[in-house]
């Protein structure tokens, strides 16, 4: 039988049609845009992710193949706030994962309720791009939208919703609106009382690899897909990547190099980091996992190329990076602010010791060496909690540079395994509907049988040594510029 795994990402919707196998049969993409209507705020059209989705699904699957697909799921872009009026029409642009504009609310949240009461109920705190204090802000300044909501749910459950007519969410995804009581797998009232909503405008719970229900008939009908076609829950994105990766059941690591960047580590139980710099939130293997994230990774490599040197030949410029670990230029990748570790939607990205004999080289090296040097920050907080890692899988568009994977293994000190498929999220999708299909008992058993790891960048020791000292001097510059920052925003 054939899967298709959907990937609703910020810049494209990824598409992936796999027999039960893993082998790939075909991979679509089809982009939509991405809105920056003021500094810091970043929107999307949920009608651009559904119309998209519809579109790729048609080029996707060969005609004579589609009576053959058995089931669909996603990995999709966390956080997003869309909300439904009482006829099912999106209310306002979804408000997304990067979105800065909720510093107000996310203060209140964790100074006026308090850290200790918000890791209680929900273990994790306030951070800008979640998804609580999108509501209080538009609870607080588009209070007509506030009244009109009936249904609030995740990007990739407006998907699931439009194509199944379930209203549903899976506990990964939930984890990061700072509703759901994350070790008990079910909304904290406490957290719907603070931010003024009720139960039943929120969508029901399923674990990612659950058959939430079968294609709507219009649905199958103008898609040529069986009506029986399952779909299932899915799962945030980076929880669909670490699927796709094997990164399922205790003490792995996956990397994503994306647009956002991500540190995660999937556990058999749950735990809370006492800083609540990393966020705890459920896995999509159906136990937990620990997460940091960085707002912009290989976005900041793409901002450099594209909008700044305007060239699209990224390995032609990686060409010209001479030596690694001897780099005088440092950059912080904090271009749509940060989240992990800093938690601050006012830093900004910096060029930092360029002198008259800096290269363009120099400069690019710095960008892709910063981020990567952002990763080990989060890294470093999962050591500080106990745990060790002896090697990381990686995804992502930046993952697909052999020098990008080159720094991370050796400024992290992990072998880094990569996979055959790169196309984590959608390849996670894929998995869990083979899984709610009954193709395989568990998620691990799928993640056994299909992913495959075609090489590993090893960490040279001379290397390391030279990036550690690198990282040290690295990780003097937010703290200093931190005042500057708060003053210039
Ligand atoms: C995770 C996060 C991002 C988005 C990107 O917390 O905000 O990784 O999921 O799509």
């Amino acid at each position: 039988m054939l899967y298709i795994g959907i990937d609703l990402g910020t810049s494209a919707v990824k598409l992936l049609l796999m027999d039960e196998k893993g082998k790939i049969r075909n991979i679509v993409s089809k982009e939509y845009p991405l809105y920056f209507p003021h500094p810091g705020w970043s929107e999307q059209n949920p009608e651009d992710w559904f119309v998209q989705s519809m579109e790729g699904l048609k080029e996707l699957v060969p005609e004579e193949e589609k009576k053959n697909v058995a089931g669909i799921s996603f990995g999709g872009q966390m956080h997003g706030l869309v909300m439904l009026d009482e006829q099912d029409r999106v209310i306002r642009p979804a408000i997304l994962w990067n979105d800065g504009r909720t510093a107000k609310e996310t203060d209140y949240l964790n100074q006026v309720v308090g850290r200790d009461k918000l890791s209680a109920y929900t273990a994790n705190i306030a951070f800008a791009g979640f998804t609580a204090p999108k509501i209080l802000w538009v609870k607080a300044n588009e209070p007509e939208n506030f009244a009109r909501i009936r249904k609030i749910c995740l990007p990739k459950d407006y998907l699931a919703y439009r194509l199944s007519g379930t209203f549903c969410t899976d506990y990964s995804d939930a984890s990061g609106m700072l509703l759901l009581d994350v070790k008990n797998r079910r909304w904290s009232q406490e957290m719907l009382d603070i931010v003024g909503i009720r139960e039943e405008q929120l969508p029901k719970l399923f674990e990612s690899y659950e058959k939430v229900g079968t294609l709507k008939p219009d649905v199958a009908r103008e898609l040529g897909l069986p009506e029986t076609c399952i779909v299932a829950a899915g799962a945030g994105d980076n929880a669909a990547a670490a699927v796709g990766t094997g990164t399922v059941g205790n003490g792995k690591c996956n990397v994503s190099l994306g647009t956002s960047g991500t540190l995660f580590i999937s556990s058999d139980h749950f735990s809370v980091d006492s800083n609540n710099a990393l966020h705890s939130f459920c896995h999509a293997d159906g136990r937990y996992h620990l997460m940091g994230c960085m707002l912009s990774a290989a976005s900041c490599n793409k901002w450099w190329m594209d909008e700044i040197l305007k060239t699209k030949d990224y390995a032609g410029e990686q060409k010209q990076i001479a030596a690694l670990g001897e780099n005088h230029v440092f950059f912080l990748p904090y271009l749509m602010g940060e989240r992990s570790p800093w938690n601050n939607p006012n830093a900004r990205a910096t060029f930092t010791g360029i002198t008259m004999d800096t290269t363009r080289a120099d400069m690019t090296q710095a960008v892709l060496e910063g981020v990567a040097f952002a990763v080990r920050d989060m890294y470093e907080v999962a050591k500080s909690l106990g745990i060790h890692l002896e090697r990381t899988g990686i995804v992502g568009g930046g993952a697909k540079s052999p020098l990008w994977r080159k720094m991370i293994a050796n400024i992290l000190n992990l072998k880094v395994d990569v996979p055959e498929c790169e196309e984590g999220p959608s390849m996670g999708g894929a998995m869990l509907a083979m899984v709610a299909a009954g193709e395989y008992a568990t998620v691990e058993d799928a993640a056994a049988a299909i992913v495959k790891i075609r090489g590993t960048e090893v960490p040279d020791p001379a290397l390391v040594a030279k990036y550690e000292e690198r990282y040290q001097q690295f990780r003097e510059i937010y703290p200093a510029m931190k005042p500057v920052f708060d003053r210039i925003v």
